[in-house]
């Protein structure tokens, strides 16, 4: 799909937010993936016009960030956290599912476009590993069997919600949340910082030390 004039002028609604342009980048970035699918090469050519970089620096940003695509990416982005927490409590073999059920590697999508897999890093949700999303959205305390009814929910079409409350709406939706579009999901969740999330302040507290409430005590 080709960028239209609507994507310029968000664009230039995204640069307007910042005192410089450039500072604009990384959400016209996602901008240019929900519309995409992926960077795309007139996306990096349309963002670097716009912000008055040469089109080599823009891609120099894009190259550096993983959570930009250099392909079109399926319907749906599930993320795998293999860092060690999630790997070694089913991360790994959650992935290993997955790559092998839809006959695909790491950062590839299924045949039918819907579904693209990907090795995440460190989510900061160790609390519920395996931790894995899907467009973004968190899945906490995975399994093989959860993973694979999640898959197959998004292959069919059929509703699926985030652990945490939202329901997901798809990649390219997700990229238009993170460019700073408002989806209207923003308090979707309730849980974002339960007590699980909170255990470690809390028996800090309980044992009287000295980092606590967000500052170092004397
Ligand atoms: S290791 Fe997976 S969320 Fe931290």
């Amino acid at each position: 799909m080709a960028l239209t004039e609507e994507t310029r002028a968000q664009l230039l609604e995204i640069v307007a937010r910042y005192p410089v342009p450039r500072s604009a980048l990384n959400p016209m970035l996602h901008l240019v993936q929900s519309e995409e699918g992926y960077v795309s090469p007139e996306g990096i050519e349309l963002c670097a016009e716009i912000v008055g970089l040469a089109p080599a620096e823009v891609a120099a940003v894009a190259t550096f960030y993983t959570m930009y695509k250099r392909r079109p990416v399926g319907e749906h982005h599930i993320g795998v956290c293999v860092n060690p927490q999630c790997g070694i409590l089913g991360g790994e073999a959650i992935f290993d599912a997955l790559s092998s059920d839809l006959e695909i590697g790491n950062d590839e999508t299924s045949a039918d476009g819907k579904i693209t897999i990907e090795r995440i890093e460190c989510q900061a949700a160790c609390t519920y590993a395996p931790v894995a999303t899907v467009d973004w959205e968190f899945m906490d305390d995975m399994s093989v069997d959860k993973m694979r009814d999640v898959v197959a929910k998004l292959r069919s079409g059929e509703e699926v919600q985030s652990s945490r409350g939202p329901v997901v709406q798809g990649f390219r939706a997700a990229e238009r949340a993170i460019a700073g579009m408002d989806d209207g999901q923003a308090d979707a969740g309730a849980n974002n910082a339960d007590a699980n999330m909170q255990r470690g302040l809390t028996v800090a507290k309980e044992q009287g030390m000295p980092a606590v409430d967000g500052g170092l005590k004397s």
